[in-house]
């Protein structure tokens, strides 16, 4: 099992299997122009997948793959299919863009894929577009409804702004309810990389919907990051609140970068490389550098303070 130094128990992995993206979403992407990492400094699939071995053996029961977008990289479906193949059981989940999603979903399926996690900022193409500085709401539905159809469970993850998508919040939640989504709301998550300013907190969300719909708020469930509000018909929908004081008292995450960097929290700047252990396959000094990542995984993510690291979401896979 593996326990951090705050004596939390980490059984959920996110992978990054690059940090390229297809859009550039205003609440993620620097509008400067950035230079990505070269191909040949990222892992293989081969190498990450003994790092995910590695963690499954050690206790983690649920593996998420992240990007950047994710169906960037080629023979994602290879991947996810040695994951699945290696444990069954494992809670294997994808969070995507969905741009791709149409033409990928089938294969992600039957290779073992269980979940997928979408963005669905607004439904108006013109607002999507804004968002994420291309035209892409058509492939997006088209791509979700696909993931739907084949079997994929699917949750949709809205980031609502000020100005810009908060008078969608309720149409965003009753296509999601119709379709049989859960949606979450996210709380804007400032970061020097985002040209957007203003997002709306939990408050402001409820507010929001409150104006059409009575609805409860749920006991937290497990670790999820999202706290869960029931309205009168039973739907369920989701706010994920990282700017509540207790957030992070239960986190059982850990994320690698797609080039080998353990990273114990979003907002810290500390990470150490597996790379070079997983390529000489020294297998026993990768573990250690895990242990050693968890020892060191902060209490508390640093929002607004000084120290608050750089490090771009796509990078890490939000
Ligand atoms: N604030 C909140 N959520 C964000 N995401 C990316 N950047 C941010 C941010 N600054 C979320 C988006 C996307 C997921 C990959 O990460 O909702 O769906
Ligand atoms: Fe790409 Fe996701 Fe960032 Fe949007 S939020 S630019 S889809 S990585």
């Amino acid at each position: 099992m593996l326990i951090d130094g705050h004596g939390r128990k980490v059984d959920y992995l996110r992978v990054s299997v690059t940090e390229r993206c297809n859009f550039r979403c205003q609440y993620c992407m620097p509008e400067k122009p950035f230079s990505w990492v070269p191909h040949e400094k990222l892992l293989s699939y081969e190498d990450m997948f003994e790092f995910i071995k590695v963690a499954i053996d050690e206790g983690v029961t649920k593996v998420r793959l992240t990007g950047g977008e994710p169906l960037l990289r080629h023979g994602l479906e290879n991947f996810v299919k040695m994951i699945a193949d290696y444990s069954p059981t494992l809670d294997l989940a994808l969070t995507t863009n969905a741009f791709l999603l149409e033409e990928a979903a089938q294969k992600l399926k039957d290779a073992g894929l269980k979940r997928i996690n979408v963005s669905l900022d607004s439904l108006k193409p013109e607002v999507a577009h804004h968002i994420a500085q291309k035209d892409v709401l058509g492939k997006v539905l088209a791509g979700i409804q696909k993931a739907s159809e084949v079997g994929l469970k699917v949750k949709v993850n809205c980031v609502p702004m000020k100005d810009i998508n908060d008078g969608e919040l309720i149409d965003i939640l009753e296509f999601c309810k119709e379709k049989g989504y859960e949606v979450r709301f996210i709380e804007f998550m400032e970061n020097s990389h985002a040209s957007v300013k203003k997002g709306l907190n939990s408050a402001q969300i409820q507010e929001i919907i409150k104006s059409k719909y009575n609805f409860t708020k749920n006991e937290r469930e497990g670790n999820s990051p999202s706290q869960s509000y029931e309205l009168e018909d039973g739907y369920k929908f989701g706010i994920i609140e990282p700017h509540l004081d207790d957030f992070c008292s239960d986190c059982n995450r850990l994320r690698i970068t797609a080039e080998g960097y353990l990273i114990p929290c979003l907002y810290f700047e500390d990470a150490l490389s597996i790379a070079d252990a997983i390529k000489a396959k020294d297998i026993d000094s990768a573990k250690e550098i895990l242990r050693k990542v968890l020892q060191d995984k902060p209490e508390k993510n640093k929002w607004g303070s000084e120290d608050q690291s750089d490090r771009a979401f796509y990078e890490t896979g939000g």
